[in-house]
């Protein structure tokens, strides 16, 4: 049910220059969505009747994640005043004037947040009459964080950036965490006095609970005491480490649920991915994006899929698949590629060193060796050779290639596409198959052979060659003549 009293806003503004990167910090990646993807998936997980986030650095590239993912978000457009106060301060125009409920401010860069952390900040601040109830952690370094200063009383006083901070203040290991909840009117009056005087010229939105203490007002800061599911992303060790952290979490919920995994530590697992029971995952597997997995698969080791379905009882061993579709059945690899628009029927099989595009293989068709299919449709039950090569591009157009059912084509073939190989069709070794073959023909193209007797005797004489021909041609003579009394017995 949609929590009226409840705003929330996402503070998505910043540019994130500790990742040293061209792509602005929150859209780099981790379990496949991007990081503030997985706030804004929290945060659509309370329901509150307010949703609002605030943008600036490259604001068109994040706006296009919180349509996708919150699209009732308000999107705020920071002015060029920094600092996360000033941000939350123009996220409150967008509430309606009479709101006077609570604000929960999140940043935007905490990807392992969950829904149930948040509830519980909600639910012990109602709890008591305080203007605002932060998160607070002690993480294993809090280099680089704001400190959680106390009264002697243990009671929060006041928040310290890492820059601002005395030798003292700077040896607390108890850290803000950057989730705040504070009622509306609160916290709107205490924005108004937050001044740009600090080490970095930002309106710190941390300034607002020395400000409400000093008005006369009560806060309270919770620990979490796992301290990774408030961890602030800054630069790409952190956000190496919480992407290791939210696997690890994946890949322990599918083994719950029935999925052998051998090597947790090399196998990585997206968020958006589904395995049923009996799948086993072998070391050195990644099942990203979308990807489907069903019960009794075998996949990897070493396998990357993107966006691709394996069917019941399938088998992909060292493959790189994209975008494909391998059916019930069938058997993928060693050594394969797979990209976009494959689709191996049931029972089928791609084979070692094959690359295909575009290609539906139908039910039990073969392309068991190093070959190229492409922009192609095979039959059921057909058999492509080893070394064939679909022949799809004139160097302007990419063109089309059918092989019906029941087909056998001979080793190290092209087809020079357009083309249409009918059911039932035969084709010899090496052809190159220019033209339409009807069904049930068998198709040559290569010139019958011809041996020149004699030819290396003649035009090598005295290599190693000529030597061996003459001893098997005497061998041969002589076993002839031997085998003849015996003949005549
Ligand atoms: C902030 C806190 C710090 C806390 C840490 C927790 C402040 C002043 N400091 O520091 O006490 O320990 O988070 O992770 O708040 N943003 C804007 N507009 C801005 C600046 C930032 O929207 O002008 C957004 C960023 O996009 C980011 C979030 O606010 O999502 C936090 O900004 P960041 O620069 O990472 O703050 P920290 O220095 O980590
Ligand atoms: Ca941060």
């Amino acid at each position: 049910m949609t929590d009226s009293a409840l705003a929330i806003v996402i503070l998505a503004a910043g540019q994130g220059t500790r990742m040293k990167s061209s792509t602005p910090k929150l859209l780099h990646g981790l379990g496949g969505v991007p990081i503030i993807g997985h706030v804004l998936a929290t945060a659509r997980a309370l329901d509150a009747a307010h949703v609002i986030a605030v943008v600036r650095h490259e604001r068109d590239r994040i706006v296009e994640v919180i349509d996708a993912e919150l699209p009732g978000a308000a999107i705020v457009d920071q002015d060029e005043v920094p600092g996360t106060g000033r941000a939350v301060e123009q996220a409150l125009t967008a509430l309606p004037a009479d709101f006077t409920g609570d604000v929960l401010v999140v940043n935007g860069d905490v990807p392992l947040l969950d829904a149930g952390t948040l509830s519980d900040l909600i639910s012990r601040h109602r709890e008591r009459p305080v203007a605002a109830t932060i998160l607070s952690t002690f993480p294993e370094d809090p280099q680089g964080y704001g400190r959680i200063i106390r009264t002697a009383a243990g009671a929060l006083d006041y928040i310290v950036e890492q820059k601002d901070a005395t030798d003292a203040e700077r040896a607390v290991t108890e850290i803000n965490a950057g989730i705040y909840l504070f009622g509306v009117n609160q916290l709107r009056d205490a924005l108004a006095e937050v001044t740009t005087d600090n080490a970095q010229g930002e309106k710190y939105l941390t300034d607002v609970i020395g400000l409400l203490r000093r008005a006369g007002s009560e806060v309270a800061a919770l620990p979490v005491g796992e301290s990774w599911l408030v961890e602030g992303i800054n630069d790409r060790a952190q956000l190496s480490a919480a992407a290791a952290k939210l696997n690890a979490l994946i890949v322990r919920g599918w083994q719950l649920a029935g999925v052998t995994v051998q090597d947790p530590g090399t196998t990585w697992i997206d968020i958006k991915a589904k395995l049923a029971p009996d799948v086993t995952l072998l070391p050195g597997t990644q099942i990203l994006g979308a990807s489907v997995v069903e019960t009794g698969a075998v996949v990897g080791p070493d396998t990357t899929i993107i966006d691709t379905e394996v069917g019941e009882g399938a088998t992909v061993r060292r493959t790189d698949a994209t975008l494909s579709v391998i059916q019930a059945g069938a058997t993928v690899g060693p050594f394969s590629f797979l990209r976009p628009g494959t689709v191996l029927g049931p029972d089928g099989k791609i084979g070692a060193f094959v690359e295909t595009k575009n290609a539906q293989i139908g039910r039990g068709s073969k392309v068991p060796h190093l070959s190229y299919v492409g922009d192609t449709v095979v039959g059921e039950h057909s058999n492509i050779g080893a070394g064939t090569i679909t022949s799809n591009y004139d160097g302007v157009n990419k063109h089309r290639t059918t092989v019906g059912s029941h087909v056998r084509t001979g080793a190290h073939n092209t087809f020079v596409a357009p083309v249409n190989i009918g059911d039932g069709v035969y084709s010899g070794a090496g052809a190159v198959i220019r033209k339409d073959v009807p069904a049930g023909s068998l198709a040559l193209s290569v010139a019958p052979q011809r041996n020149v007797a004699g030819w290396v005797a003649d035009k090598r004489a005295g290599t190693a060659a000529a030597e061996a021909a003459a001893a098997a041609t005497a061998a041969a003579a002589g076993s002839e003549s031997s085998a003849l009394p015996n003949a005549s017995e």
